[in-house]
């Protein structure tokens, strides 16, 4: 797949006509970042909405300089008026939201013996009650307009578990399960809930793993496809779901590990 990242990297011929608007959560960097990248390849209008405003206006730069249309919005997704006040101006600025891919997220390591409440506290602010946030604002919305798709990303550790993160795993279930009921509130209005759990993704959540090549190692040989992965591998998964590809699909958790979570 290496082609793909490359292309991503140097886009030269972004053919999208959709006018749709997405808005990507956590959108500065990573997952987000490529997920970005890959709905301003197919013509979204893309509203990158990160705590980071930077690497965000990066992003909007990188799909600009491509032809693509993108705007940033500091948002905090843990506070409510924070999101509010994003949603309430994309919707001011481009009339309707589509698509939302709610990424944002914190990672504090650590368990029972470790983890304190106040890094507790802020991993359910941010990765869970941020969740919830995004998706009541751009719900209404969508309700509206009697249309619209959401993809929540969860991880493999909110199925499967992982040690030394209690409150990052508590936060990757409960985002699945809180979608899992949206996904049945929302289903009369016409709007699709869905969830990816991704495995283990090379971004800067990871990089002190994965930079260290005995461990880099390690980790690729146990996963059945034999490396970590791309974030646009888990991009073009979250996009496919955001399309009629995908429009039977509603409350499914679509898991993108490379295998891991198949591995006896
Ligand atoms: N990297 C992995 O191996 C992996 C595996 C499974 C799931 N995930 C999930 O993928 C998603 C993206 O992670 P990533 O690896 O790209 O990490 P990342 O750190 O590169 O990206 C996270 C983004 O969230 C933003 N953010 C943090 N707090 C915020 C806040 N309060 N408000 C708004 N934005 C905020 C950050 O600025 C950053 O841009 C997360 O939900 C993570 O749990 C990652």
């Amino acid at each position: 797949m290496e082609w793909r990242t490359e292309e991503y990297a140097n886009p030269t011929e972004w053919s999208g006509n959709s006018m749709d608007t997405v808005i990507v959560t956590g959108g500065s960097h990573g997952i987000g970042r490529a997920t970005c990248v890959r709905f301003a390849r197919e013509g979204y209008h893309v509203a990158v909405m990160d705590i980071e405003e930077d690497a965000g206006q990066d992003v909007v730069r990188e799909i600009e300089e491509a032809g693509g249309s993108a705007d940033f919005w500091q948002t905090d997704v843990g506070n409510a008026e924070s999101v509010r006040d994003a949603v309430e101006g994309i919707l001011g600025r481009w009339g309707s939201i589509e698509a939302l891919v709610s990424n944002a997220a914190i990672i504090n390591r650590g368990g029972l013996e470790t983890l304190t409440l106040e890094e507790w506290d802020e991993q359910v602010r941010v990765n869970l009650t941020g969740s919830f946030l995004v998706s009541r604002e751009v719900a209404a919305h969508m309700i509206e307009a009697h249309k619209g798709a959401i993809v929540h990303v969860s991880s493999i550790t909110g199925t499967h578990g992982g040690a030394n993160g209690a409150g990052y795993v508590a936060t990757k279930g409960g985002i699945l399960a809180m979608g899992m009921s949206i996904a049945l509130d929302l289903a009369p209005h016409g709007v699709r809930v869905n969830a990816v759990a991704p495995g283990t993704v090379s971004t800067r959540l990871t990089r002190e793993k994965l930079s260290e090549p005995a461990r880099a190692s390690q980790i690729a040989a146990g996963i059945p496809l034999g490396r970590a992965a791309e974030p646009e591998d888990i991009a073009d998964v979250i996009h496919f779901l955001c399309t009629d590809d995908a429009r039977y699909m509603t409350g499914s958790v679509v898991t993108v590990d490379g295998g891991i979570t198949a591995s006896p």
